[in-house]
């Protein structure tokens, strides 16, 4: 029986780019603003709060942990905060859905508590790399075990005791670090982490923000349990949704788009550096402090693009915007070259597959590699293309559809909500012409 029809977009090439969007608030940071308030004491109001389905799980799971959360009006959250010591036993598993970021980052904050828990979350979610998570924090001393693939669903026995460690994270992961900065805060002693390339630091900034002891040393990132204090919050606009936008401004003639209060912390603004470098005409304006982030207007206008070899450096710092930056490259004269991208394969799809799969559908020619994709840029044609129920894919191929030689369908784009509520909404108002439509499943 099909009890959840597929959302389908269709994308008619041709639009009129000019004027504002406003983007929604930034997914990594708005997760934070709702685990670190939950924890803190006293009162944390966050404005510019992304309503995502991803953000809501989290803010969800505090709920059932007994915190008081009041939602004023629409992206804002007032949270009660608890303290370090106050959160309660949920009483059943802790479903987070789609959303990454929520489970390892409460891995680690749960592997502090005083009571058991259990995480599990949807198809895409159950099928992600867990071990990365589970084996630190053992290492601390945390009763905690995923499955036997390393795979959720994660168990998490009550705490007899975390101790810090000094941790080499071995894959560049923002979650892997968060996690262990957050089970630092519940350990003894100090509890430190290197990691292999820089990866986005908003954990550490609002940290901070709340007055934790966070500090970067010669260990590396190191914390060490101090009570946090709640705070107002706003969240900047979120750079990875941005990110469609830019590209659409590159392809589409005539494009001159600006986009207010974006996220441009420098662990998390790489896909401007790739554009410009692939010819992009982006400049930053009014660029202000955010509660400790960086926030500038983004303004983009149309432009022809070239190939680059993407530089390693900047691949785990762009690791979210990859999807957008490849349709740039579909766009591009030459041949772009992604490496060391292994990680895109462990996303809410296998995002290498997914991508090659979706050119190739709109024939373009792309080399698949273990680590990354080869992709001689062109004209993309009309097609269909699927999204593996995986947002950022989805809105990639929605963009290459506004300059493509025909209309562009993409399969399974309900999950675009996931980081961007309001996607469809934004995209017409911009006079693209999108038609959703509900399809069978079977
Ligand atoms: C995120 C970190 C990144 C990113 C994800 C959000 C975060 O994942 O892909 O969308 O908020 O910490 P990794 O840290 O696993 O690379």
């Amino acid at each position: 029986m099909n009890i959840n029809p597929r959302l389908d977009f269709c994308v008619q090439p041709g639009a009129d780019l000019t004027g504002r969007l406003t983007i929604p608030g930034d997914k990594s940071i708005s997760h934070r603003a709702l685990i670190l308030g939950a924890i803190a004491q006293g009162t944390t109001h966050i404005t510019g709060f992304l309503d995502g389905e991803d953000t809501i799980t989290t803010l969800s799971a505090f709920r059932q942990m007994g915190v008081r959360i009041e939602r004023p009006a629409p992206h804002e959250v007032i949270i009660h905060g608890v303290g370090l010591d106050g959160l309660q036993a949920p009483s059943q598993a802790l479903n987070l859905a789609n959303s990454g970021t929520s489970v390892r980052l409460l891995a680690g904050l749960l592997a502090g508590q005083a009571f058991d828990s259990e995480l599990c979350g949807d198809a895409s979610l159950m099928q992600r790399p867990m071990r990365r998570i589970t084996e630190p924090l053992r290492q601390m001393n945390a009763n905690i075990r995923c499955s036997e693939t390393g795979t959720l669903p994660i168990v998490i026995g009550a705490s007899n005791a975390l101790q810090g460690i000094h941790y080499k994270m071995p894959v560049a992961s923002a979650q892997l670090k968060s996690s262990l900065l957050l089970a630092g805060l519940y350990a003894s002693g100090k509890t430190c982490v290197t990691e292999p390339a820089v990866t986005r630091d908003h954990t550490e900034r609002m940290l901070r923000h709340f007055g934790g002891a966070v500090r970067k040393t010669q260990e590396g990132i190191c914390i060490e349990r101090q009570p946090l204090l709640g705070k107002p919050i706003e969240v900047p606009a979120d750079i990875s949704s941005a990110a469609f936008f830019m590209v659409a401004a590159c392809i589409v003639e005539g494009a001159d788009l600006l986009l207010p209060r974006i996220g441009i912390n420098p662990t998390r603004h790489a896909v401007i550096e790739i554009l410009q470098s692939m010819g992009a005409d982006i400049k930053l304006e009014n660029t202000q402090d955010c509660c400790g982030e960086p926030v500038a207007d983004i303004h983009i206008r149309h432009s022809a693009l070239h190939a680059i070899n993407i530089p390693a450096h900047l691949v785990p710092i762009a690791i979210d915007e990859f999807p957008a930056i490849l349709i740039a490259a579909a766009y591009a004269e030459g041949e772009t070259v992604l490496t060391g991208a292994a990680e895109l394969r462990v996303k809410e799809s296998d995002r290498i597959q997914a991508m090659t799969a979706g050119l190739r559908a709109l024939a373009i020619d792309v080399t698949e590699t273990d680590d990354g994709m080869r992709v001689k840029g062109g004209r993309p044609s009309g097609g269909i293309v699927d999204s593996y129920t995986d947002h950022r894919i989805a809105m990639a191929f929605t963009v290459a559809g506004l300059a493509a030689s025909g209309p562009i369908t993409v399969h399974d784009c309900a999950n675009v909500s996931t980081s961007f509520p309001g996607f469809v909404d934004a995209v017409s108002g911009l006079g693209i012409v999108i038609d959703v439509s509900h399809a069978s499943n079977g």
